[in-house]
């Protein structure tokens, strides 16, 4: 037999680390939904277009790292798997009309995204991002609000030491200024530089800032630095995202160095990283503005800003960092019984409970009652509710595996009793008395 794997550079989430993800996904609604970003959804496959002009042609991303699929006829458009989410949902805004909305229009989404990077611990062909994007507003304002959340989700979900490393990268005024000096400089070392790095010298430099080769790392460490050359608008714009984060009390380390890998973005420019981890290209997660972008896809010129955060990578450090997994959710009740053909009534019960709205699970097997016992103990349920004789009195016993007691209960009690006891457990006596159940 041909033994199958999930492919390589992606993983099975396992039930066990599953119940972590489920923890980070409901931060990331809960505070999205806190700070007023509305949920949307994209295809996972857009027109490859949308990307090479969004993200840059002339990008890690688009040119080593999409996963292109091959076109079915000849005459088909070529679509890709989606790298990133914000030029699909730049595409949506522009698609949709959504600049005859009330402005900015705040989206948020969780979802895969899939590079075809050279896999390797913390860095996948698919991954997951929370991202949130707020179109429409041009800042500075905004920019810190959005830093503010970024750092939000890591204390929340648990994360501590993360730092934001900002910058700010231009505009289209004071960019190309920048680009003749970095161009300067590297044509001063082009015997040095790798033969990607060559060539992209000649159609975007500024790319060069991002490769991972180690003779670039030492070249760009004496790089030109855009921080430098920041035209006044830009300068001011700057100066006004650290005096409000400095009014919020959000500390942050300024890095002229950071880039960022798109080509989209203008200005306001972060990454997340643990505190001692910036070295290592594991950024928990990254973010700019890109007031380019929706004229780039074809909309009014209208400015933007979000940030994705690699769910991966925070699941990683959460376990690095010895923060325990998150519980699977146990059943509140399992249906046993001794007599093996009795399954309708274990099943009749069971959807009882669940209709009542308890987690529940009938024994459908024919092991024995002392297996079936067994079991739900193993799995941590807090009740077996046993049929035996009494059941044609209309009673069953209630075993509270937890405490190790039992007893008789109605039938026609049996969902109101099992609510009451096991709240009563979770909650503590004190919270549940006088409630009405
Ligand atoms: P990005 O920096 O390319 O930005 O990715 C954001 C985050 O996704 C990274 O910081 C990292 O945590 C995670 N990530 C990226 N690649 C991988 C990978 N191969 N395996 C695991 N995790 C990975 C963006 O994608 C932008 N769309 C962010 C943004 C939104 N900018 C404006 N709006």
């Amino acid at each position: 037999m041909p033994s199958f794997k999930a492919p390589r550079g992606t993983r099975d989430i396992l039930p066990a680390e599953r119940a972590t993800w489920g923890r980070l996904e409901r931060t990331a609604a809960d505070l999205a939904a806190r700070y007023g970003y509305r949920e949307i959804e994209t295809p996972l496959i857009e027109q490859t277009e949308v990307f090479e002009r969004g993200v840059g042609e002339v990008t890690d991303v688009v040119e080593k790292e999409l996963f292109r699929i091959a076109p079915r006829t000849e005459e088909a458009e070529s679509w890709s798997l989606r790298p990133e989410p914000t030029a699909g949902i730049v595409r949506a805004y522009v698609q949709h009309g959504m600049q005859t909305w009330p402005q900015p229009v705040k989206l948020t989404l969780v979802g895969p995204m899939f590079r075809y990077d050279r896999p390797q611990a913390g860095r996948y062909r698919q991954f997951w991002q929370f991202d949130v994007e707020v179109i429409g507003d041009p800042g500075p304002a905004v920019d810190a609000e959005l830093v503010e959340l970024g750092l939000r989700f890591y204390r929340d979900v648990g994360l501590e030491g993360v730092e934001v490393l900002l910058n700010s990268i231009g505009d289209a005024a004071c960019r190309p200024a920048f680009i003749g000096e970095l161009t300067d400089y590297f044509r001063v070392h082009v015997d040095r530089l790798p033969p990607l790095e060559r060539e992209r010298l000649e159609r975007n430099p500024l790319r060069l800032l991002d490769s991972r080769e180690p003779v670039m790392q030492e070249l760009n460490a004496l790089a030109p630095k855009i921080s430098n050359l920041l035209c006044e608008a830009c300068a001011a714009h700057f100066a006004e995202v650290r005096a409000h984060l400095d009014a919020l009390g959000v500390g942050y380390r300024r890095e002229p160095a950071l880039v960022r890998g798109l080509d989209y973005y203008t200005r306001t420019a972060f990454e997340f990283y643990r505190r001692g981890a910036e070295g290592q290209q594991q950024a928990l997660g990254g973010g700019g503005r890109y007031d380019g972008l929706v004229e780039l896809l074809g909309g009014k010129p209208t400015p933007g800003i979000g940030f994705g955060i690699g769910l991966d990578r925070v699941v990683l450090a959460l376990e690095s960092s010895g923060v325990a997994a998150e519980p699977e959710p146990h059943p509140v009740a399992v249906v046993v019984g001794a007599d093996p053909d009795g399954t309708v009534d274990r099943l009749r019960i069971a959807t009882r409970l669940r209709e009542a709205g308890l987690a529940a699970r009938a024994e459908l097997g024919r092991r024995k009652l002392g297996k079936q016992l067994e079991a739900a103990a193993k799995e941590h349920a807090h009740f077996a509710v046993i049929l035996g004789d009494e059941l044609g009195d209309g009673q069953v016993q209630v075993k509270d595996l937890e405490a190790g007691t039992q007893r008789l209960v109605a039938l026609a009690d049996l969902a109101r009793e099992l609510a009451r006891a096991h709240g009563a457990h979770r909650h503590g006596p004190d919270e549940t008395e006088g409630r009405p159940s």
